[in-house]
């Protein structure tokens, strides 16, 4: 593994890599990585012969000032978990692995970014209109590293599954070769979706933040036989109520707050309202709830 901060560099080495008709796979994170992000990074390892891993905190996608200064930096800790995986891992095709750590000046050398970018209806739902210009800073970076890293595939994690739709609807319009690669989300033993916003949870938090995870496995049942609309409703109400129905679990006015749980189209994320109307994709709940001042984010497909 190769750390690169500069982004001549990594231009350097992705020229290189194309000129052996090497295949490149790119892994965009924001570093604090979990074994979420080390699944990305084994898959990509395996799907291609040269890897880039970027660890950057990008600015321009957070709205709350709050959040950016909490977004934890990890980066030793951060290449010591790749190191290991590497060391560890069987049948990898890569050969080789660089991670990208650019500073904010080495990523936007002209200051803050003016292009904005417009996804139309995948991203005037859930948390497009709570987090006004995240997903065109998203977008700004992920084009960038895809400008820089060349990438024939790029893997993304579907806890944040808006964030898929809004990266295809990108590569549309920008119209680059790239595979987009959706994968699985990876939880604690207890279910809870890795996110390095947990850490921010107290333990009685920690404790009862599994019940993200188990309404929503309910739900796909219920879906057998209940109404979009019902098991929507029961949704919210067994998380809001949690506090009342277990006060033993919930000391000093610990409780859920759930901010949204929609059932969407996969593909388009509009809201569905009964399961046949789902289109090729199927149908997938999302939702983020509150917990301890922390959001937390999950998914469930129908
Ligand atoms: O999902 C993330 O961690 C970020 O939104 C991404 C894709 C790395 C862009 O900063």
């Amino acid at each position: 593994m190769k750390q690169i901060i500069k982004a001549a560099d990594l231009e350097l080495a992705v020229k290189e890599a194309k000129k052996q008709n090497l295949e490149i796979g790119l892994v965009p994170t924001m570093g604090a990585l979990h074994e979420g992000h080390l699944s990305l990074i084994e898959r990509a390892l395996k799907e291609n012969d040269f890897v880039v891993v970027s660890l950057f905190v990008n600015p321009i996608q957070f709205n709350n000032k709050e959040d950016l200064e909490k977004y934890p930096r990890t980066i030793e800790a951060d290449l010591e978990l790749i190191a290991g995986l590497i060391d560890r891992m069987e049948g990898r095709k890569a050969k080789e692995l660089l991670a990208f750590t650019p500073t904010v000046e080495e990523m936007y050398p002209q200051g803050e970014p003016k292009e904005v970018y417009h996804f139309g209806p995948v991203e005037e739902v859930m948390e497009g209109p709570r987090r006004p210009g995240h997903f065109s800073g998203v977008a700004v970076v992920v084009r960038r590293l895809f400008d820089l890293a060349q990438p024939r595939r790029a893997y993304f994690g579907e806890k944040d599954y808006q964030q898929i739709a809004v990266i295809r609807a990108l590569l549309e319009q920008i119209k680059y070769p790239i595979e987009l690669v959706p994968c699985p989300i990876v939880r604690a033993d207890d279910g809870l979706a890795l996110s390095s916003r947990n850490m921010r949870l107290s333990p009685a938090a920690r404790a009862i933040a599994p019940t993200i995870n188990a309404t929503l496995e309910q739900a796909a049942e219920m879906a057998e036989y209940e109404e979009v609309d019902d098991v929507k409703e029961w949704v919210l109400d067994t998380l809001a109520s949690f506090h009342e129905v277990n006060p033993s679990l919930c000391p000093d006015g610990l409780k859920f707050e759930p901010e949204y749980f929609e059932i969407v189209d996969a593909r388009t994320l509009q809201p569905i309202e009964n399961w046949e109307a789902a289109g090729d994709l199927g149908a997938v709940g999302c939702i983020a709830v509150w917990l301890d001042g922390v959001r937390l984010i999950d998914i469930v497909k129908f």
